[in-house]
């Protein structure tokens, strides 16, 4: 899974850019994970905005990405690392298992909603949800 990200890196060029400084490859992999997320985000919220005409088809790709990446994070975080440019609270290891839910509930919303997504009007419930499961870890994990 790390290996795999860190190849989506290497292809992309212009992300890692975005991340110079961080010298800690599990530290660039898991921001790289939450880059990807962000990514899928914007598919959506895009549409969502109206800046983009509606897809189905690519709402639906975009959740079942989430719902991917979702199913990596415990694994990017597993090692403990901490780095000068790292949003990461110390608290993650202490408290795994209740980062790994946040995961894990981030998981089974965009997989819930993938395949549901019919039309734009459905859109504004997938922000909502999909947002608040990503908020519901950084609010405890992340530095604001
Ligand atoms: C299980 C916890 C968790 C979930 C769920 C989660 N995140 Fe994160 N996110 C983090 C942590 C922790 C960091 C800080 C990582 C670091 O800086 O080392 C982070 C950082 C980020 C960053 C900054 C990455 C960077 O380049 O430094 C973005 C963007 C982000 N998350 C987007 C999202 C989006 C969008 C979702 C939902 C689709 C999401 N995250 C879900 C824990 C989570």
């Amino acid at each position: 899974m790390k290996k795999y990200i860190a190849i989506a890196v290497i292809a992309t060029g212009t992300a890692a850019f975005a991340h110079s400084g961080v010298k800690d490859p599990d530290v660039m992999n898991r921001m790289m994970g939450m880059s990807e997320l962000a990514k899928q985000m914007k598919v959506i919220g895009s549409m969502h905005m109206g800046q983009a005409s509606f897809d189905e088809a690519a709402v639906n790709a975009a959740l079942e990405k989430i719902a991917e990446e979702a199913s990596y994070i415990p694994s990017l975080f597993e090692k403990k690392a901490l780095d000068p440019k790292s949003e990461a609270l110390a608290v993650i290891w202490d408290n795994f298992a209740t980062f790994t839910a946040r995961a894990e509930a981030l998981r089974t919303t965009a997989a819930g909603l993938a395949g549901t997504v019919e039309g734009s009007g459905d859109l504004m419930q997938v922000m909502h949800e999909i947002g608040r499961a990503c908020g519901a870890c950084h609010s405890d994990f992340r530095a604001k």
